[in-house]
């Protein structure tokens, strides 16, 4: 297994261009298996997690083709069709590798009138049910049972349109619900839906596609469905997790980056905390610029559905507190076990009190290089922010957890001046 090594202490400074967003890329190649005409996808990420899925369309009968490899500052272009589903089972060996594999469950329902999909099983961050997905589908007539380790659903009249309050808001259920409604017979609401940019690039796609969408960006979706949808042409959203790593980046080594493509409006309270923080912004013609001239004070984060901020950069905000002037706390209110990344931080030096879901980090002038490991995308990002900012050589093992989400993350931050590099196995 790949690992990276890192020698700390260089203020970052240069461009990072952001690519397309993972978390609207998955829920968005799922949405190619609604209609029999070619979905274009225009900025889709080179990443781990696309591959998987992309294994997971094949089998279905989807074809998958690179129209155009990246180019310049933009990722690649590739048509997705669906002209013929062989099969609706998503089979256990592919779901497990990664839980938005569930997403093919509400776009299979609604155009085949049937689907088998492995259920995803537990994850490193939380229990993670996917109970509201099933409630939904149940709501909009579809009859599911569980067997064997798997969703079986069936809807063999179509599906029809729903009214469904989440009682929580679930980005992956709204997800998997407003795709399977643009194919449902009658109007379905989905109220407390998730507002995510993921989510909302997602509904802009499936209007382009002719699905009937209003409210979209609110917490009420209201969704007329169709009889068909058609193909259509789409460019991802930028990744906001993606910027707001590398500008946590910036803040955390006393540089100065550029977030080509990065969207500030997507990132508000993010922005709003760091520069509580002592992080400055700027808006440049391709993006924004982060910066960090003088001290980093510690400031309180709290995480909340969009747009509160994201527990995708929790583990990120903690390494970059670390090392602040003061303490600060940072709650955790979206995912139940998501303070791994804490064990290993104190391993470097950092001082962190975890009580339930909050943790309380004491600022320290500086952290100390060790080999660290992680076990999921976004904590192991946390530990390379803390390498690049520790005195010292750090080692973080696991490579692959990154590789699932940060495309050719070790370049992006060598090209801003980091000594960082990948150690091959
Ligand atoms: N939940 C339920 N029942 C459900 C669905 C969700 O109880 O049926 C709970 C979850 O257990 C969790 C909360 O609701 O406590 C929110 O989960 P949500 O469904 O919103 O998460 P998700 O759709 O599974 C997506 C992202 C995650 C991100 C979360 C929250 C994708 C592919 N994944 O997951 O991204 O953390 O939303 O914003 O979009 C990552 O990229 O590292 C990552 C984990």
């Amino acid at each position: 297994m790949d690992k990276i090594r890192i020698r700390g202490g260089r203020p970052l400074r240069g461009s990072i261009v952001i690519g397309g967003a993972k978390n609207a890329a998955l829920p968005l190649m799922t949405a190619s298996l609604l209609t029999d005409e070619t979905l274009t996808l225009t900025n889709l990420p080179d990443l781990a997690d696309i591959a998987t899925l992309t294994n997971l369309l094949v089998q279905h009968g989807v074809g998958f083709d690179v129209v155009a490899g990246a180019q310049g500052h933009g990722g690649r272009v590739v048509a997705l069709k669906a002209a013929d589903i062989v099969s609706t089972t998503a089979p256990y060996d592919l779901v497990r590798k990664m839980r938005a594999s569930v997403l093919v469950l509400g776009p299979l329902l609604a155009r085949c009138g049937v689907a088998k999909v492995s259920l995803p099983g537990g994850c490193a961050i939380g229990t993670r049910p996917v109970d509201l997905h099933i409630k939904g589908l149940t709501q909009m007539g579809a009859r599911i049972d569980l067997e064997g380790g798997y969703i079986l659903a069936s809807a063999p009249e179509g599906l029809r349109g729903a009214d469904i309050v989440f009682p929580t808001v679930s980005v992956g259920a709204t997800e998997n619900l407003l795709m399977a409604a643009t194919l449902a017979k009658g109007e379905t609401v989905l109220a407390n839906a998730a507002r995510e940019p993921e989510v909302t690039d997602l509904a802009r796609c499936l209007v382009a596609m002719g699905a009937e969408i209003e409210g979209i960006g609110t917490d009420t979706l209201r969704i007329r469905g169709k009889d068909r949808l058609h193909g259509a042409e789409h460019r991802i959203v930028s990744d906001r997790i993606e910027t707001g790593t590398y500008l946590m980046a910036a803040a955390i080594t006393g540089g100065e980056i550029e977030l080509v493509h990065g969207d500030l409006d997507h990132l508000q309270s993010v922005g709003r905390t760091l520069s509580a923080a002592g992080i400055e912004f700027t808006p440049t013609e391709r993006g924004f610029r982060a910066a960090r001239t003088n001290g980093l004070h510690g400031v309180d984060a709290m995480t909340e559905p969009y747009p509160g901020f994201p527990t995708d950069l929790q583990a990120q905000m903690m390494a970059l507190m670390s090392v602040a002037d003061g303490a600060s706390m940072i709650t955790e209110t979206i995912f139940e076990n998501r303070f791994m990344h804490v064990p290993e931080l104190m391993r470097m030096g950092a001082r962190v009190t975890v009580h339930g879901a909050s943790a309380l980090v004491r600022g320290v002038p500086r952290l100390t290089g060790a080999p660290v490991m992680a076990t999921d995308l976004r904590a192991s990002v946390s530990l390379v922010l803390a390498g690049l900012a520790a005195q010292g050589e750090t080692v973080v093992n696991r490579v692959y957890h990154l590789d699932r989400g940060y495309e050719r993350l070790e370049e992006k931050l060598a090209a801003c001046g980091a000594d960082i590099e990948r150690l091959k196995e």
